[in-house]
């Protein structure tokens, strides 16, 4: 299928000499939902507005629903909303003359009904006539979205839509995010609650200094990374593991007490029978035992510290 969004060799160095972005390739497949996950100042804003067209790119191409974004740049910009990382906003303007200004801003007739629409589905009908500072922080970022999806973009942009969000309206935002998915939006979102990409995206890109290092279906990425973790909670504690397990990825933890084994997701299965036989023939017994999956938060920090 034809990308949504495709970039070829975009670099980025901007006028204070620092290269924040290198040599980025990246297809988005229509009616995604893509997660940017990165530390801070790794490049995700920059990408972002690169695309959207607010930063100009030192090399490479990108297209938006096939449109060159900077000999086509109008065209581009209409398919896409970007809800970007700062709040800026009117602060005097009122929620409904900010939102309708900015489909003006993309030439569509007024629409009063899609816009209703809009702010009671992002509950913010009843703060319509509000000023825009009057409203709180998790208000005005809905606004932000508001402006976003004025003019009904294709592509949607969220730069850390749920940054100092409460829970409640995190799971609000994250069911729109859905919602606007089901309708054909394609989303690209950054975040640094790794929970909220492992629960929204479809694929997953981590990009560190400037480097997309890796790009993967979230499940996938989270099979051929993850790893799993065996507890066996011992009969009797253990002063040391003795010599000739030395072998297996053994951690003693919890004053002897806890055995932790961790493994790769893809090659186990066989290794832990046979782990158990050893540990049987030294007469270590466990009373309870359980194993967990690698978060994917735990795959990100190893992957980014050990790019470091
Ligand atoms: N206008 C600018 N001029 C010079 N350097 C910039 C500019 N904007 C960003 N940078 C630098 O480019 C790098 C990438 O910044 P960017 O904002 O893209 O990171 P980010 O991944 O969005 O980080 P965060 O998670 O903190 O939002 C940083 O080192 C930043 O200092
Ligand atoms: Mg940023």
């Amino acid at each position: 299928m034809q990308p949504v969004i495709s970039i070829r060799g975009l670099e980025k160095t901007y006028a204070s000499g620092h290269q924040a972005l290198k040599s980025i390739d990246l297809d988005i497949t229509r009616g995604e939902i893509f997660a940017l996950l990165g530390p801070n100042g790794a490049g995700k804003t920059t990408l972002i507005s690169i695309i959207c067209g607010l930063v100009t790119p030192t090399a490479g191409t990108i297209e938006a629903g096939g449109h060159d974004i900077l000999r086509e740049a109008r065209k581009a910009r209409s398919l896409i909303g970007l809800v970007p990382q700062e709040l800026a906003t009117d602060a005097f303007e009122s929620v409904w003359a900010t939102v309708n200004f900015s489909r003006g801003l993309f030439g569509l007739p007024p629409n009063p009904a899609f816009v209703e629409k809009l702010l009671r589905d992002l509950s913010l009908w009843e703060k319509r006539d509000a000023r825009i500072m009057t409203l709180s922080g998790g208000m005005k970022r809905r606004v932000m979205i508001a402006k976003a999806l004025a003019h009904e973009p294709k592509i949607l942009f969220l730069d850390e839509p749920t940054a100092g969000v409460d829970v409640e309206l995190r799971q609000d935002m994250w069911n729109m995010v859905r919602e606007l998915r089901d309708s054909g939006v394609t989303i690209i979102l950054t975040t640094h609650y790794i929970e909220e990409a492992e629960e929204m995206a479809d694929r997953i890109g981590v990009i560190h200094r400037g480097q997309l290092v890796v790009v993967d279906e979230k499940n996938a990425l989270m099979r051929k990374l993850g790893r799993r973790r065996l507890e066996l909670h011992l009969q009797q504690p253990l002063e040391r593991l003795p010599e000739d397990l030395a072998g297996w990825r053994l951690e003693l933890t919890n004053d002897g007490h806890t055995l932790v084994y961790s493994f790769d997701v893809q090659q186990e299965a066989t290794g832990i029978a046979e782990l158990f036989r050893d540990l049987d023939r030294h007469g270590i017994d466990y009373k309870d035992l359980n194993s967990s999956q690698s978060s994917l938060e735990e795959i990100f920090v190893n992957l980014v510290r050990g790019r470091a």
